[in-house]
């Protein structure tokens, strides 16, 4: 039987990886239960995939180019994943759509974090500090995090939490990611938790 403290979780990034870093943290603090046992990248030379090697976490670059067919990539993925027999995914700033299988294997077991506050400032190129200078262009009085699980429908998944920030008169893109991702290191473990002890069951 697979009791929460068992649960494994396969970790997504494309960049810095400071919510990999978190995660990792509250897994030891006991905030999150399951493990990290997996880190997927599609580039090597991310600073979240140093992170993992660091913490001595498993690594995985997966290029859906590296493969004949996305057919193939996507088999070679969830191959890999039922090898580390990963329970959740938690995508952690990864910059590319997850092959269409692994959604459907993993559905209602996978979640996003975005610095925004959904349905706004979503889609594509809308990631990081594009985000962040979208918000400050539009001259929103707020913005902040929302944490939702990802669906066959891309976009379109069940927003578990938002957490908002205040927008200040002097804010640059740096300034308010960093309030941003404040609040996203302090909630990514706390809902991804609940989720996995069945509090966000209908
Ligand atoms: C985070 O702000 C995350 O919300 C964002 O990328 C950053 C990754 O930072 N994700 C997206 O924009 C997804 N659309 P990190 O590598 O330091 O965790």
């Amino acid at each position: 039987m697979t009791t929460t403290s068992t649960v494994r979780i396969a970790v997504f990034l494309s960049g810095g990886g400071s919510n990999l870093q978190a995660l990792i943290d509250a897994s030891r603090a006991g905030i999150l239960s399951g493990k990290i046992v997996l880190v997927v990248s599609n580039l090597r030379k991310a600073y979240g995939v140093k992170r993992a090697e660091q913490a001595g976490i498993d690594t995985f670059v997966f290029k859906e180019k590296n493969y004949d067919t996305p057919e193939q990539a996507a088999e070679d993925l969830l191959k890999k994943l039922q090898g580390y027999k990963v329970d959740y995914i938690a995508l952690a700033g990864y910059l590319r759509l997850l092959p269409m299988a692994v959604v459907k294997s993993y559905k209602g077991r996978i979640v996003n974090i975005h610095p925004a506050l959904l349905p706004k400032y979503w889609g594509k190129g809308m990631y990081g500090h594009f985000v962040h200078e979208a918000v400050l262009a539009a001259g929103e009085k707020e913005s902040g995090v929302t944490i939702h699980l990802v669906d066959e429908i891309y976009d379109h998944g069940r927003i578990l939490k938002q957490v908002t920030v205040p927008v200040l008169p002097d804010d640059t893109p740096e300034t308010l990611a960093a309030r941003v991702l404040e609040q996203e290191h302090k909630w990514y473990a706390r809902v991804l938790d609940k989720l996995i002890k069945g509090e966000y069951n209908e």
